[in-house]
């Protein structure tokens, strides 16, 4: 009889031997109530919330929230239809319109997830023949939608240029190629250096598909992302992105000025073979884009928390992912999995929830504490994050 569980094994050893030391789960926590966009109970506890995504802090707005029970009264709870069947309603429509004249684009198409957003449009547009060019780093739905279009896939050093530039200069003569990257880097909070990288890539013939999920509503005069910070967004054939970070919901889009983008709605598989998204989300999502173009106070604030955050933490001796301020997230570098989960569970206990990453998400086999901050965290929040890390990093011997 087969085990096909038994390659786990190792993993589910190395998770035993972790929990037997009487740590708690840092991978099943539950959030008992959630009283605000940066304040949660957990295991009875006030906790702060430093590892969410919600960035620019939506999921309690009060218009966000008024828009999804308007829906839920109008509409009901689910649409149980794929967006080309009985899935299309006025407000799936309406959150597409928000998202054209959020990135100023022509055409948006909306996902379930993000995941697969990425999932559909790289698979679909890159097919058996054609090449698709990648930062090493890239996020699983990327790898996954590469790996669903069956392309020929060429990784590149994680943000170097130069071996960008090379990977494209071999690939055979006349053939297509798709040159996929991200803004901001999720596991160190690091920017993408997309000027030079979309210049090399429309260079070499290339078309160019950036993922913005962690940098939407924050970075850019506009918050469209780091193309828009770079002044590249015009050069960009597609951009993804994901209502479940600062939108503050659910779902996924592909933003595009290209003419025949449309006829993706009707070959796109993880587009057309799974059920819409429910008439609420579609309306927090809408209500929460249209503000999010009018949030530059709320960029600034993030800004600021993000340099008091990075700043506090070096100045207490932690090594961190990046050496200035890039994004909202900032890691903290462990040095194994067994002090960053004792470090973990010694924030935990403190009052402040990040999140421990560890390989295969890291890069280079780190084990990482992700920080990141929300426009709503408040000075004094930051204050006592602060405090937090000093008093936990101390007593699990990660700082002196
Ligand atoms: C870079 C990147 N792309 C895509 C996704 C997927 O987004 P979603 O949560 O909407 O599936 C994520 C989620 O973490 C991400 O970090």
């Amino acid at each position: 009889m087969s085990d096909l569980f038994s390659k786990f094994d190792p993993l589910i050893q190395q998770r035993d031997e972790l929990l037997a030391t009487g740590l708690t789960d840092p991978f099943n926590l539950v959030m008992e109530k959630v009283e605000s966009p940066t304040v949660a109970i957990c295991n009875g506890k006030r906790t702060i919330l430093l590892g969410t995504y919600n960035y620019m802090g939506m999921t309690f707005d009060p218009d966000v929230i008024a828009a999804g029970k308007q829906a839920l009264d109008d509409f009901g709870s689910g649409t149980t239809g794929s967006r080309v069947l009985n899935g299309t309603y006025g407000g799936h429509k309406a959150v597409e319109e928000a998202l054209k004249d959020f990135y100023a684009m022509d055409h948006a198409m909306v996902f379930s997830t993000g995941y697969q957003a990425n999932l559909g449009v790289i698979s679909t547009i890159a097919g058996k023949d054609d090449y698709i060019v990648l930062d090493i780093d890239s996020h699983a739905s990327i790898y996954d939608g590469c790996a669903l279009g069956n392309a020929q896939i060429i990784p590149f050093r994680h943000n170097d240029i130069e071996a960008l530039e090379k990977r494209l200069k071999r690939i055979p003569e006349g053939a297509d190629k798709l040159v996929v990257l991200e803004g901001v880097y999720s596991m160190l909070g690091d920017v993408a250096p997309l000027k030079e990288m979309v210049a090399v890539s429309k260079a070499n013939g290339a078309m160019v598909l950036i993922d913005e999920a962690h940098s939407m509503g924050f970075i850019g005069e506009n918050g469209r992302g780091v193309a828009e910070a770079q002044g590249v967004i015009d050069d960009v054939d597609f951009i993804i992105g994901t209502f479940s970070k600062s939108v503050g919901t659910v779902g996924g889009f592909c933003v595009s000025n290209h003419p025949k983008f449309e006829i993706l709605r009707l070959v796109c598989r993880p587009y057309v073979f799974t059920a819409s998204l429910p008439p609420s989300v579609v309306a927090t999502a809408a209500t929460s884009i249209r503000k999010l173009m009018d949030s530059a106070d709320k960029r600034a604030h993030l800004w600021e928390n993000s340099k008091r955050l990075h700043a506090g933490l070096r100045q207490l001796g932690f090594t961190l992912g990046t050496d200035e301020p890039q994004s909202a997230i900032i890691a903290v570098i462990m040095p194994d999995l067994e002090k960053g989960a004792a470090m973990w569970e010694a924030l935990l206990n403190e009052g402040l929830y990040v999140n421990l990453a560890r390989p295969p998400a890291t890069p280079a086999g780190m084990t990482l504490l992700r920080c990141s901050l929300c426009a709503l965290h408040s000075e004094e929040q930051v204050g006592e994050i602060l405090g937090m890390f000093a008093a936990a990093g101390r007593a699990t011997g990660c700082i002196s």
